[in-house]
């Protein structure tokens, strides 16, 4: 028996919460198409980003820094329109936000009323307050997002672990405190000692989705590129690859050319 639409008990800010409470882990993955969308939704992915890092894996850049706010809409309108129970989230991208509430609250209205997205994520802590306040109190719920923040990367360096000395994981520690006391819905920890996260975790009552945070967070989040193996050059210790697209897809179009190429394709049955 089919399932329908209206049937489907979708995923809210509510039921991230409870799940918590639960102690019921939260499954999430990025998302910047349709197609996609549709499949990472029907298989019960409870949260969607339609994270910036769409400027490594689909633009080719090499950081998250040049995506604009309308690439960011046309993705997320495009992740939208794949799901029908997913919790769709969608990264304010790099310069729409840092520095100044006002053009933070213009950027998060804008891919709320544009895409139809259900929240934003911003990366940072105690010096994007002003910003996340702003969006909060426009209705809007935010994710925050500590440790290593790509968006930062020329600060940082390197994309190595974050928060491994003291004080930067009480840095982190105090932010996340912060993040949650002004109202975020949840938070992500990227990149950090496992111990950290599960203590920063255990200490939130607002979930925490971790990626290369440890096991200790309410749930994860990978980049649906590397965990289809879409990518190919990447691999940190906290990914893991459930398939390996890139030959798969390559040999199939191998084939495809071959059968071209030899008039082979299309056969009797495959032409009017
Ligand atoms: O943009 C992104 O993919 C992200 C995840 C790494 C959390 O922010």
């Amino acid at each position: 028996m089919s399932t329908a639409k209206n049937d489907i008990k979708r995923i809210t800010t509510h039921v991230l919460h409870a799940m918590k409470e639960k102690g019921e882990k939260i499954s999430m993955l990025t998302a910047y198409d349709y197609s996609m969308a549709k499949i990472l939704d029907e298989a019960g992915i409870d949260i969607l980003l339609v994270g910036d890092s769409a400027s490594n894996v689909m633009a080719g850049h090499e950081t998250t820094l040049p995506i604009t706010l309308e690439q960011m809409v046309y993705h997320a309108q495009s992740v939208i329109r794949g799901v029908n129970r997913s919790f769709v989230v969608v990264d304010l991208p790099f310069g729409s936000y840092q520095g100044n509430s006002t053009k933070a609250l213009n950027s998060a209205i804008t891919i709320m009323k544009e895409s139809g997205a259900h929240a934003v994520k911003l990366e940072g802590g105690a010096e994007i307050e002003e910003s996340v306040r702003r969006i909060l109190s426009a209705g809007v719920p935010v994710m925050g997002h500590l440790g290593l923040t790509p968006q930062s990367i020329y600060k940082f360096g390197t994309y190595s672990v974050r928060a491994k000395e003291e004080a930067e994981a009480q840095k982190l520690i105090e932010d996340a405190k912060l993040l949650e006391e002004i109202g975020c819905f949840a938070l992500v920890l990227e990149k950090i000692p496992a111990t950290l996260g599960k203590k920063v975790s255990e200490s939130l009552h607002i979930p925490v989705i971790g990626i290369g945070a440890g096991n200790g967070t309410d749930g994860q989040v990978l980049v649906v590129h590397d965990v289809l193996g879409i990518t190919k050059d990447f691999h940190p210790r906290f990914l893991r690859r459930y398939l390996n697209l890139y030959d798969t897809i390559k040999t199939a179009v191998g084939q495809y050319i071959s059968d071209v190429k030899s008039g082979d394709f299309p056969s009797e049955e495959e032409q009017y």
